[in-house]
Order: C-alpha cells, then sequence, then structure tokens
C-alpha cells in the first residue's frame, strides 16, 4: 500500500531511528509498501521515517528502466568504510519535492546491512550508489541533505518548503 510521504519541515523527519528487531510478516509488509511509494513517487530511494516509521530501514532503487528494476532493501545498514575521495552530486529528496543542490561526500563506501531474508551481507559501492546509501542512512539519524548547505541556502529551501506544504494544503481543503 501506497504511504503518504512526509515534507521537511516535519519534526519526524529529524528523529534517530530504532534497529529492526527481526524481519517478520509486518516487517516484510513495511518494505513493501515503501518500495510501492518510492516508486509511485517517483524516487530512487526511501527511509521508513520518510512515511513516519521510526526503523532503520531502506529501500533503493537506481535502475533507470521499469523493466529492469532491481531494489535493495538495506535492514539496520552501518557504514563501514567511506573513501578519502570526494565526489558531488545534485542530490533532491522526496522529503523535500522540488528542492535540489549539490553535495559532496565520500566517493565510495561499503555498506554492512540485513536484506529482506534476513540475510547478513556487505555491500562496497561507488558513483550515484555511493551517493544514494549515504543520504538514505543519514535519514536514519535524522540528517537531511540541505544540512549539509550554507545556513542562508538551507532556510531559503526551508522557506520555499513551507510555502509549498500550504499550497498542497489549500488544494485538499
Ligand atoms: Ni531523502
Amino acid at each position: 500500500m501506497q504511504k503518504k510521504i512526509l515534507i521537511e519541515p516535519d519534526p519526524i523527519l529529524r528523529q534517530k531511528c530504532e534497529p529492526l528487531e527481526k524481519i517478520d510478516g509486518n516487517a516484510k509488509k513495511l518494505m513493501d509498501d515503501m518500495l510501492e511509494t518510492m516508486y509511485a513517487a517517483p524516487g530512487i530511494g526511501l527511509a521508513a521515517i520518510q512515511i513516519g516509521i521510526l526503523k532503520r530501514l531502506v529501500v533503493i532503487d537506481i535502475s533507470k528502466e521499469k523493466e529492469k528494476r532491481k531494489p535493495i532493501f538495506l535492514v539496520n545498514p552501518e557504514i563501514i568504510y567511506r573513501s578519502k575521495e570526494t565526489s558531488v552530486y545534485e542530490e533532491g529528496c522526496l522529503s523535500l519535492p522540488g528542492q535540489f543542490a549539490e553535495v559532496e561526500r565520500p566517493a565510495e563506501c561499503s555498506v554492512k546491512y540485513i536484506d529482506y531474508f534476513g540475510k547478513e551481507k556487505e555491500l562496497k559501492a561507488n558513483g550515484l550508489l555511493a551517493t544514494c546509501i549515504q543520504h538514505e542512512i543519514d535519514h536514519l539519524n535524522g540528517i537531511l541533505f540541505i544540512d549539509y548547505l550554507s545556513k542562508l541556502k538551507k532556510d531559503m529551501i526551508i522557506k520555499k518548503l513551507i510555502k509549498h506544504k500550504k499550497e498542497i494544503e489549500r488544494v485538499i481543503v
């Protein structure tokens, strides 16, 4: 089932998420809902906190074509390596609709996680995937990409989002 994505500013998005204790039917249902919500948005990454669930749970799929979908579920992910070399990507976020900014992050990272089936895994990533993993894991710690920008830029984006949220409410009401 598609869920509503929380939009910044929202205090829930600033919470620190708790580890997922076990992958039971409910957890799988939640992961399925996250995937459906992400594809519908559409986006390439979504953390459970963005739909109001404070668990350390992320889904990512950077494949461009619908036929080649390859989702990765990261349960309790932990970054175990970050390269010194950095790269810059223009980032966006489903919780900050219409807002984009360049963010510098380690170009490569390795992440340890549990997959959809409860198996322990490790993944080494570079390029867009490395940035996406770091962006999503930030969500689990209440961090958004705008936190890396100057106060001026960040305030400007938040102001636009407040206006955007008011407009959405107006349409619904
Ligand atoms: Ni995001």
